[in-house]
Protein backbone atom coordinates (compact mmCIF):
# COMPACT_ATOMS: atom_id res chain seq x y z
CA UNK A 1 0.00 0.00 0.00
CA UNK A 2 2.84 2.53 0.97
CA UNK A 3 6.57 2.52 0.21
CA UNK A 4 8.41 1.61 3.77
CA UNK A 5 9.33 5.79 3.82
CA UNK A 6 6.21 6.82 3.04
CA UNK A 7 4.57 4.53 5.62
CA UNK A 8 7.27 6.00 7.95
CA UNK A 9 6.16 9.34 7.41
CA UNK A 10 2.49 8.51 7.60
CA UNK A 11 3.13 7.01 11.15
CA UNK A 12 5.08 9.95 12.46
CA UNK A 13 2.13 12.36 11.18
CA UNK A 14 -0.53 9.84 13.09
CA UNK A 15 1.62 10.04 16.08
CA UNK A 16 1.89 13.74 16.09
CA UNK A 17 -1.81 13.46 15.63
CA UNK A 18 -2.89 11.62 18.17
CA UNK A 19 -0.56 13.43 21.03
CA UNK A 20 -2.34 16.42 20.44
CA UNK A 21 -5.39 15.03 20.76
CA UNK A 22 -4.04 13.17 23.91
CA UNK A 23 -3.18 17.00 25.32
CA UNK A 24 -6.00 18.39 25.05
CA UNK A 25 -9.03 15.64 25.76
CA UNK A 26 -12.62 16.80 26.14
CA UNK A 27 -15.26 15.10 27.88
CA UNK A 28 -18.58 13.82 26.23
CA UNK A 29 -21.03 16.34 24.55
CA UNK A 30 -17.64 19.06 25.03
CA UNK A 31 -15.47 17.64 22.21
CA UNK A 32 -15.37 21.08 20.29
CA UNK A 33 -11.65 21.47 19.93
CA UNK A 34 -11.49 17.56 18.55
CA UNK A 35 -14.11 17.84 16.12
CA UNK A 36 -12.12 20.85 14.14
CA UNK A 37 -9.05 19.27 14.82
CA UNK A 38 -10.51 15.92 12.74
CA UNK A 39 -12.47 18.54 10.42
CA UNK A 40 -9.61 19.88 9.24
CA UNK A 41 -7.31 16.99 8.84
CA UNK A 42 -10.11 15.44 6.44
CA UNK A 43 -10.52 19.26 4.33
CA UNK A 44 -6.33 18.78 3.51
CA UNK A 45 -7.46 14.97 2.64
CA UNK A 46 -9.66 16.72 0.27
CA UNK A 47 -12.86 15.21 1.39
CA UNK A 48 -16.00 16.78 1.46
CA UNK A 49 -16.91 16.88 5.94
CA UNK A 50 -19.88 17.71 7.89
CA UNK A 51 -19.59 18.80 11.07
CA UNK A 52 -22.29 18.79 13.78
CA UNK A 53 -24.10 15.65 13.08
CA UNK A 54 -25.32 14.21 16.47
CA UNK A 55 -24.23 16.72 18.37
CA UNK A 56 -19.70 16.82 17.98
CA UNK A 57 -19.79 14.07 15.34
CA UNK A 58 -18.03 14.93 12.20
CA UNK A 59 -18.65 12.72 9.08
CA UNK A 60 -17.17 12.31 5.76
CA UNK A 61 -17.48 10.43 2.54
CA UNK A 62 -14.76 9.29 0.23
CA UNK A 63 -16.46 8.67 -3.27
CA UNK A 64 -15.24 6.10 -5.58
CA UNK A 65 -15.13 5.97 -9.05
CA UNK A 66 -17.96 3.35 -9.28
CA UNK A 67 -20.85 3.08 -8.07
CA UNK A 68 -21.03 -0.07 -4.96
CA UNK A 69 -21.58 -0.65 -1.55
CA UNK A 70 -21.20 2.03 1.01
CA UNK A 71 -19.47 1.00 3.20
CA UNK A 72 -19.24 3.11 7.06
CA UNK A 73 -15.73 2.82 9.53
CA UNK A 74 -16.74 4.35 13.07
CA UNK A 75 -14.54 6.13 15.81
CA UNK A 76 -15.03 7.33 18.99
CA UNK A 77 -13.62 10.32 19.86
CA UNK A 78 -14.63 11.76 23.58
CA UNK A 79 -12.49 11.62 26.63
CA UNK A 80 -13.37 10.35 30.68
CA UNK A 81 -13.39 12.38 33.56
CA UNK A 82 -9.74 10.84 35.31
CA UNK A 83 -6.61 13.32 36.32
CA UNK A 84 -3.68 11.50 33.98
CA UNK A 85 -1.08 10.03 35.83
CA UNK A 86 1.30 8.53 33.23
CA UNK A 87 3.80 11.73 33.24
CA UNK A 88 4.07 11.21 29.91
CA UNK A 89 5.41 14.31 27.98
CA UNK A 90 2.36 14.53 25.85
CA UNK A 91 0.08 13.95 29.16
CA UNK A 92 -3.22 15.73 29.56
CA UNK A 93 -2.98 19.43 29.71
CA UNK A 94 -6.90 19.15 31.26
CA UNK A 95 -7.23 18.77 34.64
CA UNK A 96 -9.35 16.11 35.47
CA UNK A 97 -9.44 14.61 31.91
CA UNK A 98 -8.10 12.16 30.17
CA UNK A 99 -8.50 10.25 27.54
CA UNK A 100 -8.05 6.99 29.75
CA UNK A 101 -10.29 4.75 27.14
CA UNK A 102 -7.72 5.39 24.19
CA UNK A 103 -10.57 7.08 21.94
CA UNK A 104 -7.77 9.27 20.48
CA UNK A 105 -5.87 6.36 19.48
CA UNK A 106 -9.44 5.47 17.66
CA UNK A 107 -9.96 9.00 15.81
CA UNK A 108 -5.89 8.85 15.02
CA UNK A 109 -6.52 5.35 13.21
CA UNK A 110 -9.52 5.74 11.73
CA UNK A 111 -7.66 9.69 10.11
CA UNK A 112 -4.78 7.61 9.29
CA UNK A 113 -7.50 5.01 6.87
CA UNK A 114 -8.54 8.19 5.72
CA UNK A 115 -5.61 9.00 4.63
CA UNK A 116 -4.41 5.74 3.34
CA UNK A 117 -7.85 6.04 1.06
CA UNK A 118 -8.03 9.40 0.00
CA UNK A 119 -5.61 8.69 -2.97
CA UNK A 120 -7.77 5.47 -3.87
CA UNK A 121 -11.33 7.18 -5.17
CA UNK A 122 -10.13 5.72 -8.86
CA UNK A 123 -9.55 2.35 -7.42
CA UNK A 124 -12.87 2.11 -5.27
CA UNK A 125 -16.54 1.52 -6.51
CA UNK A 126 -18.74 2.38 -3.57
CA UNK A 127 -18.13 4.34 -1.26
CA UNK A 128 -16.52 4.77 2.37
CA UNK A 129 -18.10 6.52 5.18
CA UNK A 130 -15.73 8.41 8.14
CA UNK A 131 -17.71 8.68 11.52
CA UNK A 132 -15.89 10.43 14.35
CA UNK A 133 -18.50 10.01 17.09
CA UNK A 134 -18.79 12.37 20.14
CA UNK A 135 -20.36 10.89 23.52
CA UNK A 136 -19.53 7.43 23.52
CA UNK A 137 -19.08 7.22 27.43
CA UNK A 138 -21.99 9.24 28.11
CA UNK A 139 -23.61 6.31 25.42
CA UNK A 140 -25.64 9.11 23.42
CA UNK A 141 -23.38 10.28 20.60
CA UNK A 142 -24.31 7.11 18.53
CA UNK A 143 -28.27 7.07 19.06
CA UNK A 144 -27.62 10.85 18.12
CA UNK A 145 -25.52 10.38 14.27
CA UNK A 146 -28.10 7.48 13.87
CA UNK A 147 -31.21 10.01 14.59
CA UNK A 148 -29.19 12.47 12.40
CA UNK A 149 -29.18 9.99 9.14
CA UNK A 150 -25.86 8.83 9.58
CA UNK A 151 -26.21 5.35 8.23
CA UNK A 152 -28.29 6.52 5.24
CA UNK A 153 -27.71 4.46 3.18
CA UNK A 154 -24.94 2.56 4.40
CA UNK A 155 -24.69 -0.93 3.48
CA UNK A 156 -22.09 -2.62 6.45
CA UNK A 157 -20.02 -1.03 9.28
CA UNK A 158 -17.16 -1.14 11.25
CA UNK A 159 -15.41 -0.14 14.21
CA UNK A 160 -12.61 -0.89 16.75
CA UNK A 161 -11.81 -0.54 20.60
CA UNK A 162 -7.88 -0.73 21.48
CA UNK A 163 -7.11 -3.65 23.49
CA UNK A 164 -4.57 -3.19 25.93
CA UNK A 165 -4.22 -6.65 27.14
CA UNK A 166 -3.81 -7.30 23.62
CA UNK A 167 0.08 -6.68 22.40
CA UNK A 168 0.48 -4.27 19.99
CA UNK A 169 0.28 -5.72 16.36
CA UNK A 170 -2.24 -8.40 17.82
CA UNK A 171 -5.64 -8.27 16.28
CA UNK A 172 -8.81 -9.49 17.48
CA UNK A 173 -13.19 -10.84 17.24
CA UNK A 174 -15.56 -12.96 16.66
CA UNK A 175 -18.42 -13.40 15.25
CA UNK A 176 -21.81 -13.28 17.65
CA UNK A 177 -21.74 -11.89 20.55
CA UNK A 178 -18.79 -9.91 21.64
CA UNK A 179 -19.79 -7.16 23.91
CA UNK A 180 -22.41 -7.23 26.79
CA UNK A 181 -25.65 -5.22 27.05
CA UNK A 182 -25.09 -2.57 29.54
CA UNK A 183 -27.91 -1.20 31.40
CA UNK A 184 -27.83 1.13 35.26
CA UNK A 185 -29.98 1.08 37.67
CA UNK A 186 -31.02 3.38 40.46
CA UNK A 187 -32.22 2.20 44.12
CA UNK A 188 -33.44 4.30 46.56
CA UNK A 189 -33.98 3.24 50.21
CA UNK A 190 -36.00 5.31 52.08
CA UNK A 191 -36.96 4.58 56.04
CA UNK A 192 -37.16 6.81 58.75
CA UNK A 193 -34.05 8.24 60.38
CA UNK A 194 -33.47 9.14 63.89
CA UNK A 195 -30.80 9.22 66.78
CA UNK A 196 -27.97 6.30 66.13
CA UNK A 197 -28.94 5.48 70.02
CA UNK A 198 -32.30 5.00 69.64
CA UNK A 199 -32.66 2.08 66.27
CA UNK A 200 -35.95 0.62 67.32
CA UNK A 201 -37.46 3.92 67.02
CA UNK A 202 -36.02 4.75 63.34
CA UNK A 203 -36.37 2.31 60.29
CA UNK A 204 -32.98 2.10 59.12
CA UNK A 205 -31.94 2.71 55.83
CA UNK A 206 -28.32 1.39 56.11
CA UNK A 207 -28.87 -1.67 57.47
CA UNK A 208 -31.53 -2.27 54.64
CA UNK A 209 -29.49 -1.26 51.78
CA UNK A 210 -26.13 -3.23 53.03
CA UNK A 211 -28.85 -6.24 53.25
CA UNK A 212 -30.40 -5.24 49.45
CA UNK A 213 -26.17 -4.96 48.67
CA UNK A 214 -26.27 -8.35 48.99
CA UNK A 215 -29.05 -9.66 48.35
CA UNK A 216 -28.67 -8.70 44.55
CA UNK A 217 -25.36 -11.11 44.20
CA UNK A 218 -27.74 -14.30 44.86
CA UNK A 219 -29.67 -13.05 41.28
CA UNK A 220 -26.93 -13.79 39.14
CA UNK A 221 -25.52 -17.18 41.23
CA UNK A 222 -29.11 -18.26 41.95
CA UNK A 223 -31.48 -16.92 39.35
CA UNK A 224 -29.30 -17.15 36.29
CA UNK A 225 -29.59 -20.26 34.58
CA UNK A 226 -25.32 -21.70 35.27
CA UNK A 227 -23.59 -21.09 31.58
CA UNK A 228 -25.61 -17.81 30.96
CA UNK A 229 -24.30 -14.48 31.87
CA UNK A 230 -24.84 -11.83 33.92
CA UNK A 231 -23.23 -9.34 36.01
CA UNK A 232 -24.69 -6.59 39.05
CA UNK A 233 -22.22 -4.25 40.71
CA UNK A 234 -22.90 -1.93 42.97
CA UNK A 235 -20.62 1.30 42.34
CA UNK A 236 -22.19 3.92 44.36
CA UNK A 237 -23.75 3.72 48.24
CA UNK A 238 -24.66 7.17 49.75
CA UNK A 239 -26.69 7.86 52.53
CA UNK A 240 -25.92 9.84 56.13
CA UNK A 241 -23.51 12.37 57.16
CA UNK A 242 -22.90 12.13 60.78
CA UNK A 243 -21.55 9.10 62.97
CA UNK A 244 -24.72 9.18 65.34
CA UNK A 245 -27.73 9.62 63.10
CA UNK A 246 -29.27 7.19 61.41
CA UNK A 247 -30.36 8.60 57.71
CA UNK A 248 -33.92 8.84 56.37
CA UNK A 249 -32.80 7.80 53.02
CA UNK A 250 -29.70 5.81 51.18
CA UNK A 251 -29.08 5.93 47.40
CA UNK A 252 -27.64 3.17 45.48
CA UNK A 253 -26.34 3.00 41.88
CA UNK A 254 -24.87 0.18 40.14
CA UNK A 255 -24.07 -1.65 36.76
CA UNK A 256 -26.22 -4.97 35.11
CA UNK A 257 -25.07 -6.49 32.02
CA UNK A 258 -25.64 -9.41 30.56
CA UNK A 259 -25.53 -10.86 27.13
CA UNK A 260 -28.65 -12.56 25.63
CA UNK A 261 -32.05 -10.61 25.19
CA UNK A 262 -33.58 -13.58 27.45
CA UNK A 263 -31.47 -12.68 30.33
CA UNK A 264 -31.53 -9.15 29.65
CA UNK A 265 -35.40 -9.07 30.06
CA UNK A 266 -35.51 -10.99 33.41
CA UNK A 267 -32.79 -8.51 35.30
CA UNK A 268 -35.49 -5.61 36.15
CA UNK A 269 -38.11 -7.47 38.07
CA UNK A 270 -35.51 -9.50 40.02
CA UNK A 271 -33.80 -6.36 41.22
CA UNK A 272 -37.10 -4.59 41.85
CA UNK A 273 -38.32 -8.25 43.99
CA UNK A 274 -35.03 -8.67 45.65
CA UNK A 275 -34.18 -4.58 46.66
CA UNK A 276 -37.90 -3.94 47.30
CA UNK A 277 -38.64 -7.31 49.67
CA UNK A 278 -35.50 -6.94 51.39
CA UNK A 279 -36.15 -3.59 52.04
CA UNK A 280 -39.57 -3.98 53.29
CA UNK A 281 -38.59 -6.67 55.72
CA UNK A 282 -36.45 -3.98 57.12
CA UNK A 283 -39.45 -1.81 57.21
CA UNK A 284 -38.20 0.17 54.65
CA UNK A 285 -38.96 0.81 51.03
CA UNK A 286 -36.75 0.38 47.90
CA UNK A 287 -37.47 2.25 44.45
CA UNK A 288 -35.90 1.26 42.00
CA UNK A 289 -35.26 2.96 38.65
CA UNK A 290 -34.29 0.25 35.35
CA UNK A 291 -32.23 2.42 32.75
CA UNK A 292 -31.68 0.38 29.69
CA UNK A 293 -28.69 1.86 28.24
CA UNK A 294 -26.92 -0.44 25.31
CA UNK A 295 -27.61 -3.50 23.64
CA UNK A 296 -25.44 -5.81 23.33
CA UNK A 297 -22.67 -5.71 20.33
CA UNK A 298 -23.35 -9.03 18.57
CA UNK A 299 -21.19 -8.77 15.12
CA UNK A 300 -22.55 -10.25 11.98
CA UNK A 301 -21.12 -13.68 10.37
CA UNK A 302 -20.15 -12.39 7.15
CA UNK A 303 -18.40 -9.01 8.19
CA UNK A 304 -16.63 -10.76 10.88
CA UNK A 305 -15.18 -12.80 8.68
CA UNK A 306 -14.62 -10.24 6.21
CA UNK A 307 -12.91 -8.32 8.69
CA UNK A 308 -10.75 -10.95 9.78
CA UNK A 309 -9.48 -12.12 5.82
CA UNK A 310 -8.10 -8.24 5.59
CA UNK A 311 -6.90 -8.46 9.20
CA UNK A 312 -4.80 -11.43 8.59
CA UNK A 313 -3.52 -9.84 5.32
CA UNK A 314 -2.05 -7.50 7.48
CA UNK A 315 -0.83 -8.20 10.68
CA UNK A 316 -0.73 -12.17 9.28
CA UNK A 317 -2.79 -15.25 10.70
CA UNK A 318 -0.75 -15.73 13.60
CA UNK A 319 -1.67 -12.36 14.75
CA UNK A 320 -5.20 -12.56 14.62
CA UNK A 321 -6.58 -13.65 17.87
CA UNK A 322 -9.81 -15.66 18.74
CA UNK A 323 -11.47 -13.42 21.38
CA UNK A 324 -13.45 -14.49 23.97
CA UNK A 325 -16.70 -11.89 24.60
CA UNK A 326 -16.40 -9.40 27.13
CA UNK A 327 -18.69 -7.26 30.05
CA UNK A 328 -17.63 -4.36 28.93
CA UNK A 329 -20.40 -2.33 26.76
CA UNK A 330 -19.75 -0.56 23.74
CA UNK A 331 -22.68 2.08 21.96
CA UNK A 332 -21.64 0.36 19.03
CA UNK A 333 -24.42 -1.80 19.79
CA UNK A 334 -27.07 0.87 18.74
CA UNK A 335 -25.17 0.91 14.75
CA UNK A 336 -25.79 -2.88 14.25
CA UNK A 337 -29.12 -2.97 15.73
CA UNK A 338 -29.65 -0.91 11.79
CA UNK A 339 -26.75 -2.49 9.60
CA UNK A 340 -24.60 -5.12 9.85
CA UNK A 341 -21.73 -4.85 11.18
CA UNK A 342 -18.18 -6.06 12.75
CA UNK A 343 -16.70 -4.56 16.09
CA UNK A 344 -13.17 -5.65 16.72
CA UNK A 345 -9.93 -4.82 19.20
CA UNK A 346 -6.82 -3.58 17.95
CA UNK A 347 -3.80 -4.76 20.57
CA UNK A 348 -2.26 -1.58 21.94
CA UNK A 349 -0.49 -3.75 24.95
CA UNK A 350 3.32 -4.35 25.72
CA UNK A 351 4.84 -7.13 23.93
CA UNK A 352 5.50 -8.59 27.57
CA UNK A 353 3.10 -9.10 30.19
CA UNK A 354 0.43 -7.97 28.12
CA UNK A 355 -2.00 -8.71 31.24
CA UNK A 356 0.25 -6.81 33.52
CA UNK A 357 -1.10 -3.61 31.26
CA UNK A 358 -2.49 -0.73 32.87
CA UNK A 359 -6.38 -1.16 31.40
CA UNK A 360 -8.62 0.92 30.11
CA UNK A 361 -10.28 3.85 32.35
CA UNK A 362 -7.03 3.50 34.81
CA UNK A 363 -5.32 6.94 35.67
CA UNK A 364 -2.13 5.09 34.13
CA UNK A 365 -3.07 3.70 30.49
CA UNK A 366 -0.47 4.23 28.47
CA UNK A 367 -1.24 2.49 25.00
CA UNK A 368 1.59 1.59 22.24
CA UNK A 369 1.82 3.93 19.58
CA UNK A 370 2.80 1.35 16.75
CA UNK A 371 -1.10 0.24 17.05
CA UNK A 372 -1.67 3.36 14.91
CA UNK A 373 -0.59 2.60 11.22
CA UNK A 374 -2.00 -1.22 11.63
CA UNK A 375 -5.41 -0.44 13.06
CA UNK A 376 -5.70 2.20 9.91
CA UNK A 377 -4.24 -0.30 8.04
CA UNK A 378 -6.75 -2.87 8.63
CA UNK A 379 -9.44 -0.52 7.99
CA UNK A 380 -7.85 0.53 4.83
CA UNK A 381 -7.03 -2.66 3.65
CA UNK A 382 -10.67 -3.86 4.38
CA UNK A 383 -12.27 -1.04 2.51
CA UNK A 384 -9.86 -2.03 -0.95
CA UNK A 385 -10.37 -5.45 0.10
CA UNK A 386 -14.43 -4.93 0.24
CA UNK A 387 -14.69 -2.07 -2.98
CA UNK A 388 -11.70 -2.48 -4.90
CA UNK A 389 -12.11 -2.59 -8.60
CA UNK A 390 -11.50 -5.69 -9.81
CA UNK A 391 -9.01 -5.63 -13.02
CA UNK A 392 -10.64 -7.65 -15.78
CA UNK A 393 -7.91 -10.45 -16.84
CA UNK A 394 -6.02 -9.83 -13.96
CA UNK A 395 -4.08 -11.89 -12.44
NI1 LIG B 1 -13.88 3.23 24.99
Amino acid sequence: MLTEQEANKLEAELIAFRRDLHRFPELSNEEVRTAAQIAARLRELGLPVKTGVGGHGVVADLTGKLPGPTIALRADIDALPIAEQTNLPFASEVPGVMHACGHDVHTTVLLGAAALLAGSRDRLAGTVRFIFQPAEESVTGAKRMIADGVLEGVDEIYGLHNWPTLPAGKVSGKPGIFHAATDRIEIVISGRGGHGSMPDQCHDPIVAAAAVITGLQSIVSREITPGQHAVVSIGSIHGGLANNVIPASVELTGTVRSYSDKVREQLPERIERVASQIAAAHRCRAEVNYIHQVHAVINDEQCSRRLRQSAERVVGSENWVEAEPTMGGEDFAFYQLEVPGCFFWLGTGPHENAENAHGLHSPLFVADEACLLTGATVFATLILDRLGIKEEGGD
